[in-house]
C-alpha cells in the first residue's frame, strides 16, 4: 500500500458488499457561487481526495489544507458494490435510448450520458471489453457521478486511489506531497489476475433478494413518475460473458443517466462530463440494508431522501410535486416499497 492511501480494505467501505461505513472526504475550489467549480484547482496539486493515511514510503498523508480561499469539503458514502454485475452488462443502446427519450420529454426531467475516457491500461483479458487506454467516448456507469465505464477498471481503480495499490491497469503512485514515487514495494503492487479476481467478485454479487413488494407502493411509485429516472429495469447485452446476467431486463432502479439535483446536492466537482449538480440516479438495490441515503449520507430517512429531490433547480421537481399530490397512505406504501428494494 501506500505511499498515501484511505483504508486498508475494500470492506471498511463496503462492508458485507453493502453500503458504508467507510467514507471519502472530496475537495474542490469552487466560484463565488458556493458550487461552480473553479477553472483553477492549483491550490490542490495532490488531487481532490483527501488521503490521511501513509506508509512509512511517506511522512504525510493528502490532507485537506488549512485556509484555501474557496475550498469546499464534501464527502461521499460508499455505495453497495453488490449487483453491478448488472450494471456493467446493460446494452449501450438501451442507456441511450433513456437519454434520448428523456431529451423529448417537457416535465424537466432530461438526464444525460457521461461520456468518459477509458484511463486505465487495457486489460489483457478482454472478455468482457477491448477497452485502449484513451478510449474515448464511453458511457460512464460507475461512480456516483457515473466516471468510469466498467467494474474492472473501476476495481484498478480503487486499488490504486483508495488503498494506494498499483496494478497493470493503474501502473502509476498517488501524486503525495512528499514527493516519493515509490511505497516500500517497488514496481507493481499486484497482478491483473488479482484485478481480474476481484472484478468478477463483484460483477457476481446478486442483488440482496426482494421478498413480496408493496404493489400499492409500486404502483405509486410509477405514478410519482420516480421511474423516470429509476427505471425498474433495463435490458443487458446478449453477449456479455456471465450467461446468468446476459439478454435479461436488470431490475436496477436506475437509467444510469446523470441529472442536475439542483445546489443544495452539488459537491463543486466535475467529472468527465458530469457537474458539480449532477448525479447518476441512484441504484434502488437493497435499500433494507441502508441506514442513510444520498451522496453523502445527509439524511437517514427514504422520505427525507424523497423531499431532497426538490432543488428549486433540480430534475426531480415534478417528480416530488407528483409524490406530494399522493394520498398519505400511498405516500407511505410508496415508502415501504422502496425499503424494500
Ligand atoms: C475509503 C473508502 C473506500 C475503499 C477502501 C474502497 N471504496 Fe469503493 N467506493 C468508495 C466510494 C466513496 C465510492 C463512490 C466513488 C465515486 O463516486 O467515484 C466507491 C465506489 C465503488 C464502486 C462503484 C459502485 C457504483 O455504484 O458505481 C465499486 C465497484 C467499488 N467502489 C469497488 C471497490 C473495491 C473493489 C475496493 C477495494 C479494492 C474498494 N471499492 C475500496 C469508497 C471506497
Ligand atoms: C430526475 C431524476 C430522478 C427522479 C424523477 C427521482 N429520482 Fe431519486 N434519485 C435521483 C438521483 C440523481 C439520486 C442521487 C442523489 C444524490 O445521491 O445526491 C436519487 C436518489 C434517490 C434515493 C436515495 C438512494 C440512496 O442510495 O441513497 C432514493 C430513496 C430515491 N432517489 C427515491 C426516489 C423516489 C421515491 C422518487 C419518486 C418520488 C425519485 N427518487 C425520483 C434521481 C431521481
Amino acid at each position: 500500500m501506500g505511499p498515501v492511501y484511505i483504508r486498508q480494505r475494500c470492506s471498511s467501505c463496503h462492508a458485507d458488499d453493502a453500503r458504508g461505513p467507510g467514507i471519502v472526504l472530496k475537495m474542490s475550489i469552487v466560484d463565488d457561487d458556493g458550487y461552480t467549480m473553479a477553472p483553477d484547482q492549483s491550490l490542490l496539486p495532490f488531487g481532490h481526495t483527501v488521503r490521511p493515511a501513509h506508509t512509512s514510503a511517506a511522512t504525510m498523508g493528502t490532507d485537506r489544507p488549512d485556509a484555501i480561499p474557496g475550498l469546499l469539503v464534501t464527502r461521499r458514502f460508499a455505495p453497495a458494490v453488490f449487483g453491478r454485475g448488472y450494471i456493467d452488462a446493460v446494452l449501450d443502446s438501451e442507456i441511450e435510448r433513456v437519454e434520448m427519450e428523456q431529451a423529448m420529454r417537457t416535465d424537466g426531467v432530461s438526464g444525460h450520458i457521461n461520456r468518459v475516457t477509458f484511463t486505465s491500461e487495457a486489460n489483457p483479458d478482454t472478455r468482457f471489453h477491448q477497452h485502449a487506454h484513451g478510449a474515448s467516448n464511453l458511457i460512464g456507469r460507475f461512480g456516483l457521478k457515473a466516471r468510469i465505464p466498467t467494474v474492472d477498471d473501476f476495481v484498478a481503480d480503487a486499488y490504486q486511489g483508495d488503498m494506494g495499490i498499483t496494478s497493470p491497469m493503474r501502473p502509476s503512485e498517488l501524486v503525495n506531497a512528499a514527493g516519493v514515487t515509490e511505497d516500500a514495494v517497488p514496481g507493481i503492487d499486484i497482478d491483473i489476475d488479482t484485478v481480474n479476481a476481484v472484478a468478477d467478485y463483484v460483477r457476481m454479487l446478486e442483488i440482496p433478494v426482494r421478498r413480496t413488494l408493496n404493489a400499492q407502493g409500486q404502483a405509486a411509485f410509477a405514478q410519482a413518475q420516480c421511474t423516470s429516472c429509476h427505471v425498474p429495469t433495463m435490458h443487458t447485452r446478449a453477449n456479455y460473458p456471465i450467461a446468468l446476467l446476459a439478454d435479461i431486463d436488470a431490475p436496477i432502479y436506475t437509467d444510469l443517466l446523470v441529472h442536475d439535483m439542483g445546489a443544495t446536492l452539488a459537491d463543486g466537482l466535475d467529472e468527465g462530463s458530469s457537474t458539480s449538480r449532477e448525479w447518476r440516479t441512484a441504484p434502488l438495490m437493497g435499500m433494507r440494508t441502508q441506514r442513510n441515503y444520498l451522496h453523502d449520507g445527509r439524511v437517514s430517512t427514504i422520505r427525507a431522501a424523497i423531499e431532497a429531490h426538490g432543488d428549486v433547480e433540480s430534475e426531480g421537481n415534478a417528480s416530488l410535486n407528483a409524490f406530494h399530490t399522493l394520498s398519505a397512505e400511498d405516500q407511505e406504501a410508496l415508502i415501504e416499497f422502496v425499503s424494500q428494494l
